[in-house]
């Protein structure tokens, strides 16, 4: 369990299974990330399956918020891909319960996540991908601090057109002096 302000990190387990597959389901959800076809509970479980057999330090956590006393899942985040020879790392995040989202609920896991990758797992530069036309994703990262390092042109197809990759980051030393 990693504990923030108002919310925690907790693993993944098999019966968040049919949470994940409710909110991915959900095309608005679904716009902000690299799924573009409806889910299946059956690929979910080989996804749940695949998953853990990666190194528990590319596991994803479910986000919880307290709410009133009890602890309740809104949402999914953590590292996948991590470089431990340059020490970099790559973040997802998605907040499945909607009715969650710009109350900085995004922007705090996404705190809590740099401060695992830098103090937990001892990255030195934590980076994420986003599409150009999220936002609400860019305005988030941009408050956390990420820095923009970089765009893939037309490197996605959504929607019957390109759209650019935003590739964006924090160092060790940035984050270091952001404290
Ligand atoms: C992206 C996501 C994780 C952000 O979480 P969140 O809790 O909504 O984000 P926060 O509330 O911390 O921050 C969002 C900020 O964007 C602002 N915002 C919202 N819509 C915006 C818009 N159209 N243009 C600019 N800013 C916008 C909010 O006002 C807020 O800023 P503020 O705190 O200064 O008012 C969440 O919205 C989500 O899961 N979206 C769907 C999946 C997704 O896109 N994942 C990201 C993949 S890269």
């Amino acid at each position: 369990m990693i504990l923030g302000e108002r919310l925690r990190l907790r693993a993944v387990e098999k019966e968040d299974i049919d949470r994940f597959v409710t909110w991915l389901n959900d095309p608005e959800v679904r716009e902000g990330v690299a799924i573009f076809l409806p889910l299946s509970k059956h690929e979910e479980e080989k996804w749940f399956e695949t998953t853990m057999a990666k190194p528990a330090t590319e596991h994803p956590f479910v986000i919880e918020i307290n709410d009133d006393g009890s602890w309740k899942p809104i949402g999914d985040c953590g590292f996948f891909e991590i470089d431990w020879r340059n020490r970099f790392g790559e973040i997802g995040i998605f907040i499945g319960e909607k009715q969650y989202w710009n109350q900085g609920y995004g922007s705090e896991a996404v705190r809590m996540l740099l401060k695992h990758g830098f103090n937990t797992l001892n990255l030195n530069r934590v980076f994420l991908r986003v599409f150009e036309d999220n936002p609400r994703a860019i305005h988030a990262y941009e408050k956390v601090g990420f820095i923009h390092e970089g765009r893939l042109r037309k490197a996605e197809y959504r929607n019957g057109r390109y759209i650019d990759i935003l590739l964006m980051s924090v160092l060790r030393e940035e984050w270091n002096n952001s404290r």
